[in-house]
């Protein structure tokens, strides 16, 4: 049984698997309404909860800690002093317990579980949160590992929803606010970006903003998802067509919104490619996906000296070998 920690941003997640059988997914998450997202506050918040939602995730799994064989962290990528509150409480019990330590990827393990609860060999993966929008797919070339085959140019799409809520002032300041008061909207014309298989988001959020001062928010907030969304679609059905893959996953945080898991269903539909779309408590950030993932490295026997131990902020999902 393997214990996973994540704390790479405002939710800090405790998840625990035997054998790929989720046991539990606990989480607290920090409230962004007030404050923001002020690292600092956030990694207070995470290390006077952590030992709390360790505890919760071992009574609903209905174990105890010495029944453990291993402990996950998220490494990254993820807010600094965020990743080493998960990092330190990991290695605290690896210490205490004499169990091996796993460094986990945070973008690899948003995939993975929804890849793992989909039961897919070999699927593309659309990776959409607010920091990230990327195409990516398994590539053994030169070793195992994600390939990126296309991605956002400047920002993440669940950024510019987020940024974009902030200057029309909805409350709270999130893409799900964008998403309902898009309901209802109508079409207006904006800038389309997809070079290849990679995007641009920063243009389409400009325009969005400044068309505020004379038209309904709903009829912007309608065509930004349209567009944000359809571009998303265009890049992975070309990468799906290019790498011949016959299943997609759709992973992130940005995995929430219902029009975006639409048009991919359409698109997959029309190809005849099998896609799946996990529970929300998967989609958004949590401990289980880590758990997971970490599962996969022991029984890999992969062990991790001091050296790899660390955090890293900017950890790309492309620089990690597949050891499983
Ligand atoms: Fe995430």
């Amino acid at each position: 049984m393997i214990l996973g920690i994540e704390s790479s941003a405002h939710t800090l997640g405790v998840g625990i698997v035997d054998n790929g059988k989720i046991l539990a997914n606990s989480k607290r998450m920090y409230d962004i309404k007030e404050s923001g997202m002020i690292p600092a506050k956030v990694a207070d918040f995470h290390a006077e909860n952590v030992y709390d939602v360790i505890e919760s995730a071992l009574e609903s799994a209905k174990i105890n800690i010495d029944e453990l064989d291993g402990i996950g962290y998220t490494k990254g990528p993820g807010i600094g002093p965020c990743l080493h509150v998960g990092q330190l409480a990991a290695s605290y019990l690896s210490y205490k317990l004499k169990l091996p330590i796993y460094p986990v990827n945070h973008a690899i393990a948003h995939i993975e579980i929804t890849k793992h609860l989909a039961g897919f060999k070999d699927p593309l993966a659309l990776y959409v949160s607010g920091g990230n929008s990327q195409v990516l797919g398994i590539s053994n070339i030169p070793k195992k590992h994600y390939q990126v085959y296309g991605e956002t140019l400047d920002i993440g799409v669940g950024n510019m929803l987020d940024n974009f809520a902030r200057a029309a002032k909805l409350v709270p300041a999130w893409g799900s606010t964008v998403a309902k008061v898009a309901e209802g909207g109508r079409y207006i014309k904006m800038p389309y970006s997809v070079k290849g298989m990679d995007f641009t988001f920063t243009g389409l959020l400009t325009n969005a903003v400044r068309l505020l001062d004379s038209n309904k928010v709903s009829d912007i907030a309608f065509s930004l998802q349209e567009t944000a969304f359809s571009m998303l679609t265009e890049a992975t059905e070309r990468a799906l067509m290019l790498t011949g893959k016959t299943e997609l996953v759709l992973s992130g945080g940005v995995a929430q919104s219902n029009r975006l898991r639409s048009m991919l269903m359409d698109m997959t539909k029309s190809h005849g490619i099998k896609f799946y779309d996990a529970d929300n408590q998967f989609n958004a950030d949590n401990g289980a996906m880590i758990a997971l993932v970490a599962e996969e490295m022991y029984n890999s026997g992969a062990t991790f000296g001091k050296d790899k131990l660390g955090i890293n902020q900017r950890y790309r999902i492309d620089k990690v070998e597949v050891l499983w």
